[in-house]
């Protein structure tokens, strides 16, 4: 008995789907903490392709219940869509899926506020993916939220929604100049909603500790990465929640002393979507190698993520504000061939020389990365199973990013399919 928690250690995509898919094989709950429906979480089973986005990754594993917890923003349309395309595939989802009253709505004026937002920065845009995350945490902490719970008590809801649509039409018109919204048609829509998704709402905090307490084994699953982490990111160019793991507790109301181990999911070289400092980042061939070989396009909005070394700096700090006890190394395959490999030690700013991660953006985004270089290995490491079967170049690669980050690897993954993977060490 065990609870885990899987979170990003750098800035998302890190391949968090494929490991909780894995990881679930032993877990009797896996529990989404945070964001919404901004994540990506692609998993393969055999031939099959599926994108999760909102549901969490262990629903392809039949006898698991998957939760979606408080911590979580709900796009209703989203979410059922996402349940549809799962059943048409033959995956149940049914009383095996369970949404927090807690949770937050995503509502259609989060969305223009988004994109209202994003265009009126310009230049300075976060490079979002406009689907309404930044204003519904908005409104979360403004307490004019409307949550999951509130669907149940339509007068209620609707109540809310005229209150807050007197304010958002306000700023629609006379700040954004742009379209208002209808209440009643709000209303006639999530009452739809409502009727789909009813069945699933829950006290999803009872339902974790209550398993806890049976001894159950749980995985909790973090999205997007601690470098997106509203706190512990590279603000503002981050999302807006707590990616972190600490955001497990407080996204599903579980405490830390329930906590037994936090797997850190590593890519063996680093990605960014959107905009913000990304002192690896590589704009030249090698980057643009390396985001054809590893598919490197979200899975949301198919944008080309930006690609580029490893960087340790980061992963240090990620290290030390999740406490990661094991790592989860992804994509090292995607490394094979390469002559020579990067990996930033430090950054250097002004004469100075950073070994801790510097938090102030004018650093992050001006610093020369410092880099040591080794040997690339040029067999392939698809599908290896075995840690001592790696090209002793990898081994060396897997175990310079262990003394540098000061965390052991668990696992290191060698493909995208389940199979694919090193197990060193388990989780449960
Ligand atoms: P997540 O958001 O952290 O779940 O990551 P994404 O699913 O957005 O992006 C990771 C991508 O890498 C997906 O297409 C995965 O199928 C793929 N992937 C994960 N692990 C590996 C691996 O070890 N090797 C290869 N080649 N692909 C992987
Ligand atoms: P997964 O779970 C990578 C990025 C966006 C943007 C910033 C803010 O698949 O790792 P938002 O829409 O959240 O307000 O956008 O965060 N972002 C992600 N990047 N992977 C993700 O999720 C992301 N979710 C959000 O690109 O830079
Ligand atoms: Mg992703």
């Amino acid at each position: 008995m065990a609870t885990v928690i899987v979170v990003g250690a750098q800035w998302g995509d890190e391949g968090k789907g494929k490991l909780v898919d894995v990881l679930t094989e032993k877990a009797d709950i896996v529990a989404r903490y945070q964001g919404g429906h901004n994540a990506g979480h692609t998993v393969v089973i055999n031939d099959e392709k599926y994108i999760l986005h909102l549901i969490p990754s262990g629903i392809l594993h039949k006898n698991t219940v998957c939760i979606i917890g408080n911590g979580v923003v709900v796009e209703p349309a989203a979410l059922i869509s996402e349940i549809t395309g799962l059943a048409k595939r033959g995956i149940k989802v049914s009383d095996n899926l369970l949404i927090s009253r807690n949770a937050h709505l995503i509502m259609p004026y989060h969305i223009a506020l988004d994109n209202a937002g994003e265009k009126s920065r310009g230049k300075k845009c976060i490079g979002t993916t406009g689907r309404g995350i930044g204003p519904t945490y908005v409104d979360k902490m403004a307490r004019s939220g409307i949550r999951v719970g509130d669907l149940l008590y339509p007068d209620a809801f609707k109540e809310k929604l005229k209150t807050n649509l007197k304010h958002i039409n306000f700023l629609m018109k006379n700040l954004y100049g742009t379209r208002s919204f209808s209440a009643q048609k709000i209303f006639t829509e999530y009452s739809g909603y409502a009727e789909i998704l009813k069945k699933h709402i829950a006290d999803t905090d009872l339902v974790i500790n209550t398993a806890a307490a049976a001894g159950k084994n749980l995985l909790l699953e973090g999205a997007q990465g601690t470098f997106l982490d509203i706190d512990h990111g590279t603000y503002p160019y981050v999302t807006s929640s707590s990616s972190v793991a600490g955001g497990a507790c407080t996204g599903l109301g579980i405490g830390p002393t329930k906590i037994s181990k936090v797997l850190g999911v590593v890519k063996a070289y680093t990605t960014r979507v959107g905009s913000g400092p990304f002192p690896t980042e590589l704009n030249d061939s090698v980057g643009e190698a390396i985001r054809a070989k590893g598919g490197e396009f979200g899975s949301t909005t198919g944008r080309p993520r930006r690609c580029g070394w490893l960087d340790t700096v980061i992963l240090r700090h990620a290290a030390m504000v999740n406490g990661f006890s094991g790592l989860a190394i992804t994509k090292l395959d995607i490394l094979d061939g390469l002559d020579k490999i990067k990996i930033c030690t430090a950054y250097r700013f002004r004469g100075k020389l950073y070994k801790d991660y510097p938090k102030d953006l004018e650093i992050l985004e001006n610093c020369t990365p410092v880099y040591e270089e080794v040997k690339g290995w040029n067999t392939s490491t698809i599908g290896i199973r075995e840690f001592r079967k790696l090209p002793a170049e990898a081994r060396s690669y897997i175990k310079r990013i262990e003394e540098l980050v000061g965390v052991k690897a668990h696992i290191i993954s060698t493909g995208q399919k389940r199979n694919e993977l090193i197990k060193i060490r388990d989780q449960f």
